[in-house]
């Protein structure tokens, strides 16, 4: 099984410490759901501390603490709740907090803060999401989610849409499939493309990837379509915004013709660049994606407390 001290980004997780987190994920689904009950992790307390808007992150990691029978402390808006806005570093804030708790998962507006915290922390760093960086939570419960709905990990063809420069999910989910047998397809807005760090990844890891503009002929080819949000608040120049996002606009007309099922996932929040048509269609699997955070969150934390559930 992995041993974890801090879950900082999934860059040098292995296709073995992927497969045990999986493993230990798909066996909590009846403690996650409630109906069996767990006191796995009762005398551990999470602090879940938040300097960015979240409402899936923050919200499964505690519920995936409570299920294990833990308790939370939180501070959801840490920009103007904490002594972050009196001016206090992070270094200062994380010894503090790591007096009273047993593991911090942390989102942060910097790229690399993940890191910083583990340097100073006592007890384990979850990210949560660090600026445009990694958000490797997030990129294991879309990897869950890819294994459930397809059955396998190898084989597939994953296209990748949207504002993949900032998108710190697909980061994350881009390294961690790659330890995978895939292709990957990447679609972004001109100016938006996969930063280079990543795509030096998939490349030293041999794994074949194209880059265009068709998302039409992508989609007729997928296996699995990853939408993704344009970052508004990352972008340097706001007026941006309005030029781009309507680039690429995942809809039902897309999918027809298509024959076999596609599996459509987003991260979320959609903010209308994947339309509500695509709900009903049986491949849409992003409100499965969300339960998938309570399960993934639920192993990382018993992986990390060495507390393996029977
Ligand atoms: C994402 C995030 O904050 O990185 N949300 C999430 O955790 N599901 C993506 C986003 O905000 O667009």
């Amino acid at each position: 099984m992995v041993t974890l001290k801090h879950i900082t980004g999934l860059k040098d997780f292995s296709r073995r410490d992927i497969e045990d987190v999986l493993e230990v994920a798909i066996g909590l689904e009846d403690v996650c759901w409630g109906k069996k009950v767990s006191k796995l992790l009762e005398d551990k307390v999470l602090a879940t501390l938040f300097y960015e808007p979240s409402t899936r992150t923050r919200l499964s990691f505690e519920a995936a603490m409570q299920r294990l029978g833990g308790k939370v402390i939180s501070v959801a808006d840490a920009k103007s709740t904490s002594s972050a806005w009196k001016g206090e570093s992070l270094p200062d804030t994380i010894r503090t907090i790591d007096n009273y708790c047993d593991a911090i998962a942390m989102r942060h507006p910097g790229s690399g803060a993940a890191e910083i915290a583990a340097s100073y922390s006592r007890v384990p760093i979850l990210n949560a999401g660090d600026g445009t960086n990694e958000h490797p939570t997030q990129g294991l419960l879309d990897i869950l989610t890819i294994r459930k709905e397809r059955g396998t990990l190898d084989g597939l063809k994953v296209v990748m849409v949207g504002d993949l420069k900032h998108t710190r999910s697909t980061n994350s989910l881009t390294l961690g499939l790659s330890n995978f047998d895939v292709k990957f397809t990447f679609i972004s807005p001109s100016g938006f493309e996969t930063s280079p760090w990543i795509l030096d990844v998939v490349k030293k890891r041999g794994v074949p990837y194209s880059q265009t503009t068709d998302l039409k002929q992508a989609v007729q080819e997928a296996d699995v379509v990853y939408i993704c949000r344009i970052q508004k608040e990352r972008l340097e120049d706001p007026g941006d915004y309005e030029k781009i996002k309507g680039t690429y606009v995942f809809n039902r007309s897309l999918l027809e013709g298509v024959t076999k099922l596609v599996t459509v996932m987003h991260h979320l929040p959609r903010v209308g660049e994947l339309s509500e048509d695509v709900d009903s269609y049986p491949g849409a699997a992003y409100f499965r994606q969300t339960f998938n955070g309570v399960l993934i969150r639920a192993a990382l934390l018993a992986i990390l407390f060495n507390r393996l559930p029977e």
